[in-house]
């Protein structure tokens, strides 16, 4: 008997990098084996940034083959496509109701986006939390594995369920919780001293499992770096902090230990660290880039995991659809 109900999804707007394999995917597979789980594809969100048709598809193929990669058992997990299910789509019409534009508008997220695309502030990204509280609560997950960036929206979504279930006197909604398998929700940092690896963050910030060993090298003899510290056991500004951390995540702890006693001796040659961190990503990185180069070619089993997807998450969506149907009072 599986224990809790777990969901999840990563937009298809760009390959699948180091931040969303430890704040997400690496939850994913480890959650497969011992909970009911529904990860897809959040190729409804994507439309936010108007992707073109052609790539629209091509892109969430990409993502179902990294999905695949990383480890996910299309026999374990539910693994499908966003658009497949547009239930989520009513149930997010039904939420959007008693969503209101103050709590909205103060959505960290997307006061970001206002900043950063002034001249496409739509409505889906706006109510993109809503979005995101439909594909949760369309399963009545009660485990959401997510970055440290997703937190605020998991709590609109404890928001929108909880007011669900007040304003019709029911418990049709569970209060989901943002989780991560180590406890404490994971930012992972990026290489140009921004703070977050991220699709949108610019050129050069993000490794991505597709990297090729030589782009690999190049981002991280690139990354940000200051002149040095100058004096015993400094405070490690931003960007220093970040390689450590990236080293943290694919190196030993011998080795950071190593790099970190340099720097506290003010004996650190940036240089050398970034060339121990560039290999030890590439051997982290690297069964990865060959298993999506494997699992890429194979169309006919890429469409049976969508399609057998898409059935199991349609029974579950289909119930929960029914239950809120009849208890906002429409006829079945
Ligand atoms: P997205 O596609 O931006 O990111 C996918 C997942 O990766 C995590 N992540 C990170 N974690 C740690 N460090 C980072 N630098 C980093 N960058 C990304 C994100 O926290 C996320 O878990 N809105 C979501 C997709 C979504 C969703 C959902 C998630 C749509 N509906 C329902 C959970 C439940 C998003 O844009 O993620």
């Amino acid at each position: 008997m599986k224990k809790e109900i777990v969901c999840s999804g990563i937009r298809p707007t760009g390959n699948i990098h180091l931040g969303n394999y430890f704040g997400a995917l690496r939850n994913f597979v480890k959650m497969q084996d011992e909970h009911d789980c529904y990860f897809f594809i959040a190729d409804y969100h994507s439309l936010t940034t108007h992707p073109t048709p052609e790539h629209l598809y091509a892109n969430a193929r990409q993502i179902l083959v990294e999905y695949l990669a990383a480890g996910l058992d299309p026999e374990k997990a539910t693994i499908y496509l966003q658009s497949d299910l547009p239930e989520t789509i009513e149930l997010y019409l039904f939420l959007n109701m008693n969503a209101y534009l103050g709590e909205l508008e103060r959505v960290t997220s997307f006061k970001d986006k206002v900043r950063q695309q002034p001249n496409n502030v739509n409505a889906g990204l706006l109510t993109y939390p809503t979005l995101m509280a439909a594909d949760i609560l369309i399963h009545k997950a009660a485990k959401v594995p997510v970055g440290k960036d997703q937190e605020q929206h998991l709590e609109m979504t404890r928001t929108f369920a909880q007011r669900f279930n007040n304003m019709y006197k029911c418990e049709a909604f569970p209060l989901p919780q943002a989780y991560n398998f180590g406890g404490e929700l994971v930012k992972i940092p990026g290489l140009n001293g921004s703070g977050k690896m991220g699709k949108s963050e610019g050129e050069g910030n993000a490794i991505f499992f597709v990297d090729e060993p030589a782009v690999l090298k190049k981002k991280i003899m690139r990354a940000k770096t200051d002149s040095g510290p100058t004096q015993p056991n400094q405070e490690k500004p931003e960007e220093i902090k970040n390689l450590f951390q990236l080293m943290k995540v694919v190196s030993t702890p011998d080795t950071v230990a190593y790099f970190d006693d340099l720097y506290n001796k003010c004996e650190i040659r940036y240089g050398d660290m970034k060339k121990q961190l560039a290999e030890d990503m590439e051997n982290f990185v690297a069964p990865f880039r060959e298993r999506i180069k494997e699992l890429g070619s194979d169309e006919a089993r890429l469409n049976r995991i969508m399609d057998m997807g898409k059935e199991k998450a349609h029974e579950s969506a289909r119930r929960t659809i029914d239950e809120v149907r009849h208890i906002i009072g429409y006829r079945n």
